[in-house]
């Protein structure tokens, strides 16, 4: 069969992709596609959603008259004789997967099979569970009156083609897989695939139909689970000194048995397949009467991490209602305008709902986020508007444009705060000039980027000794205690404060003044502690000033009650048995 002609059913990511790369090679291809919106788009020479390449080549195979665009399923029947099947599979409210865009476009083609003569070869692209191949028979045999194996054939066929990438993926498969239960439909197939690949034919691996369905839910699945797994080490990374999720990915990915792609931690995955699949097959395995714990973990790490980029968001501002926050990405990944399952668009509701302004950019994504924001949040045309004078700046997406940013594009910000979620910057640039955090970033370099201000509370002794307990603000994880140390016979409080923080710390400070002195009895275990906050100045470090310290309560020094008086020796008493 040399005059191979194919029809695509469902103009969407997929189907639009296969249509536009068969037509590309010279393969007369007629694109069904039932929303007219979307197949006046067509017509007008532009792909309905960005993806690189696709526009270019759609306009190529349109000028040579190898693509074409309709809603007559029975004229792209009628006129081919492959048909591809393309529609969605979207998911239900309980997770599990609707066919019914499947079931009716398997009544289409059996109603248009009814005058054909000739065999006609359906292949199923779209992601289906196990099964489905052999409902879509029974429905094409039903409407058609035509029989399986005589008349019309039917494979399960797989993609996995990734967006941003779909063109070339689909030209450069790494390898094809063919779900056939005859010989001859399968050797169809291959003609075809021959035709398109010729000379470099990738492998083609045939199975059974159910044994191609399932693959596709397996793949995908594994690659959900190999990003929730990178993300726990992630999140144990930032609970560690000088650990960087990107070294330790490196690393493993060593290890043949693991590999290195798909170990990017980030703010969790998103767009319009694997959240999807993870959950179909999780509701499918249920119905066959197995629940599979392991997805359902994956998917849960999934749901959380988004929490955890907002945990360093409140990490770095204490309170974040009413402050400005600028999301650098909306796109659930790099190269396309798809905001599907995007944890992006997942953490800005999040912060609206926090009383934050938002201010958002993406290079692709804009016009889709405003579909879901209207006015509630603001667009901004570059990323240098979006930044300018936020309180904090989160990347959400790794557009290759954000990877340019140095540190001093985020001068304009009213307190340069940075959070990378999606690891783009060269974080070395950056600990020590803004304040900074990333996702799977271990604290050691957070220490290291200064100590914005250090306190001390003292707690006197009513003979002239001081034994302090010293605290210092460290901008990752609030305060955090330093061990205890005396004020020696003839030292200042301040002076005992510098030689402590350097013996423990190695850090220069200079004590500018005494703030204030507070008591909060409800925040510490020793009930009656009086702090002395002193606001500190880095002698040797690059960091200025912060004036913020804790949400503790206040006493100026004449309102400390008498009471915090009463026992400061008891207190140092028990101390010292510690
Ligand atoms: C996926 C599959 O890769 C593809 O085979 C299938 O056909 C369709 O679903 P796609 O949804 O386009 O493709 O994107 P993919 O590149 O797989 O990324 C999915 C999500 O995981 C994105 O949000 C991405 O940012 C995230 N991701 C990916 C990570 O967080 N870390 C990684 O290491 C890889």
């Amino acid at each position: 069969m040399s005059n191979l002609a194919v029809s695509i059913i469902g103009a969407g990511f997929v189907g639009l992709t296969t249509a536009v790369v068969f037509a590309h090679k010279g393969i007369k291809t007629i694109c069904v596609e039932i929303d007219k919106d979307r197949l006046n788009i067509l017509k007008g020479r532009k792909a309905p959603f960005y993806e690189p390449d696709l526009d270019s080549m759609l306009k190529d195979c349109i000028d040579n008259n190898t693509i074409s665009f309709t809603d007559d399923i029975d004229y792209a029947i009628n006129n081919s004789n492959i048909t591809f099947i393309c529609v969605g599979t979207p998911q239900r409210d309980d997770g599990s997967i609707d066919l019914k865009y499947v079931r009716s476009a398997a009544i289409s083609i059996g109603k248009a099979l009814i005058d054909k003569s000739g065999y006609h070869l359906i292949v199923i692209k779209s992601t289906v569970t196990p099964g489905t191949n052999h409902m879509v028979k029974k429905v094409i045999e039903e409407y058609s009156n035509k029989r399986f194996g005589k008349d019309f054939g039917i494979i399960s066929n797989p993609e996995f083609l990734r967006e941003g990438s779909a063109i070339y993926d689909t030209l450069n498969p790494n390898f094809l897989l063919i779900g056939a239960d005859n010989d001859r439909d399968a050797e169809i197939l291959e003609e075809l695939y021959t035709l398109l690949y010729k000379p470099n034919i990738p492998k083609i691996i045939k199975v059974n139909t159910y044994t191609a369905e399932l693959v596709k839910y397996a793949i995908n699945s594994f690659l959900a689970t190999k990003i929730s797994f990178i993300n726990t080490i992630a999140n144990i990374c930032q609970r560690l000194p000088s650990v960087d999720v990107n070294t330790v990915a490196s690393i493993i990915g060593l290890d043949p048995r693991i590999g290195p792609l798909f170990l990017k931690a980030g703010p969790g995955y998103g767009g319009s397949c694997l959240p999807k699949d993870v959950n179909a097959l999780i509701n499918f395995s249920k119905a066959l009467g197995y629940d599979p714990i392991l997805f359902k973990t994956v998917q849960e790490v999934n749901r959380l991490q988004k929490d955890a980029v907002l945990g360093l968001v409140n990490k770095l501002i204490e309170n974040i209602e009413g402050k400005t926050i600028a999301v650098l990405g909306l796109a659930f990944k790099k190269d396309s305008d798809d905001i599907r399952e995007s944890v992006s668009i997942k953490i800005i509701k999040d912060l609206l709902d926090k009383g934050c302004r938002v201010k958002v950019h993406d290079p692709m994504a804009i016009e889709n986020a405003k579909k879901v924001f209207k006015d509630s949040i603001i667009y901004c045309k570059d990323k240098y508007e979006c930044i300018s004078d936020s309180d904090c700046c989160i990347i959400l997406t790794e557009w290759d444009e954000y990877k340019e940013l140095e540190p001093e594009h985020f001068k304009s910000m009213k307190s340069p705060i940075v959070i990378d979620a999606r690891r783009v910057l060269d974080h070395e640039k950056f600990i020590d000039k803004v304040r900074f955090a990333a996702v799977g970033l271990g604290y050691k370099e957070l220490l290291d980027y200064k100590i914005p201000s250090v306190s001390v509370n003292a707690i006197i002794e009513d003979k002239g000794k001081v034994l302090l307990v010293k605290r210092r603000k460290e901008p990752f994880k609030g305060y955090w205690s330093l061990p205890g140390g005396y004020v020696e016979y003839g030292e200042s409080v301040e002076e005992a404060l510098r030689r402590e923080v350097k013996e423990e710390v190695g850090i220069d400070i200079e004590i500018d003044r005494l703030l204030n002195v507070y008591s909060d009895p409800f925040r510490h275990i020793a009930k009656h502690t009086i702090a002395i906050v002193y606001k500190a100045s880095i002698v040797n470090g690059k960091i200025s000033n912060n004036e913020e310290i804790s949400d503790a309560k206040f006493f100026s020094k004449e309102e400390i009650p008498e009471i915090l008086a009463f026992d400061h020796k008891k207190m140092i008493e028990d101390y010292l048995k510690v």
